[in-house]
């Protein structure tokens, strides 16, 4: 099976012509690209991402972007429970479960992310994380998301979770719930194999995915 592969851009980059820019160099890949909103438009591209997203379809909510107005762009994906989400902006998993619902009835796939904290217990928080959020959700309904795992003390500090331990976290996930489930946390091509390897449907790549170069050797090396 074809590895799915993900780059998230976050907060990047800071003009609409970079990001074209960047998008012109990767485009011929299959890779999913999480633009921030305001460049989804101009990206023009099958294969777009949004990377967070309100539960109502419009109303008095200042701000906010719905999953309607996503699917309307031609957006085929919505980043969901995004650790810096959680951590920053403070989403509960309470507001999560009511994101993944509003995006799967837009008919939008949601990639759901899960992990521990640093010093947490991976499986407990996890299964925590995948009760709450996935509450109330069917299971037909269910299958639709893809997971992806990222410990958040990998994310963005170049600590990545070796393969051979992130394969533990993945075989409990895979106990939990049937969907794919892929890595993420300081992805580098030298490492984005081993994760394939190990049994991820794919890579969640954030950091790695600004270098046009670097994120193309990840696709290669998969
Ligand atoms: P990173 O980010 O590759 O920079 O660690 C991954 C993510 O946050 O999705």
């Amino acid at each position: 099976m074809k590895s799915l592969i993900i780059a998230n851009w976050k907060c990047n980059p800071s003009t609409l012509a970079e990001a074209k820019e960047l998008f012109n160099k990767v485009k011929k890949t299959d890779a999913i690209i999480c633009a921030p909103f305001i460049y989804l438009p101009g990206l023009k591209a099958k294969n777009l991402c949004a990377q967070n997203c309100f539960w109502e379809e419009k109303g008095p909510y200042t701000g906010e972007i719905s999953p309607k107005m996503l699917k309307d762009l031609g957006v085929e994906y919505v980043i969901i429970g995004h650790s810096e989400r959680r951590n920053c902006f403070k989403e509960t998993d309470e507001i999560v479960n009511k994101k993944l619902k509003a995006v799967l009835n837009a008919e939008l796939i949601p990639i759901l992310c899960i992990g521990e904290k640093k010093g947490e217990d991976a499986n407990q928080v996890i299964e925590n994380q995948l009760k709450c959020d996935l509450d109330g959700i069917s299971e037909e309904e269910q299958e639709k998301i893809i997971v992806a795992y990222e410990p958040v003390w990998a994310i963005g500090t170049g600590d990545f979770c070796e393969p051979v331990k992130a394969v533990e976290t993945l075989k409990f996930i895979k106990s939990k719930v049937k969907n794919k489930v892929l890595y993420g946390g300081s992805v580098t091509s030298k490492i984005s194999k081993d994760y394939i390897d190990t049994g991820f449907d794919g890579l969640l790549v954030g950091g790695a995915s600004l270098k046009a170069d670097e994120f193309i050797n990840i696709i290669k090396n998969v």
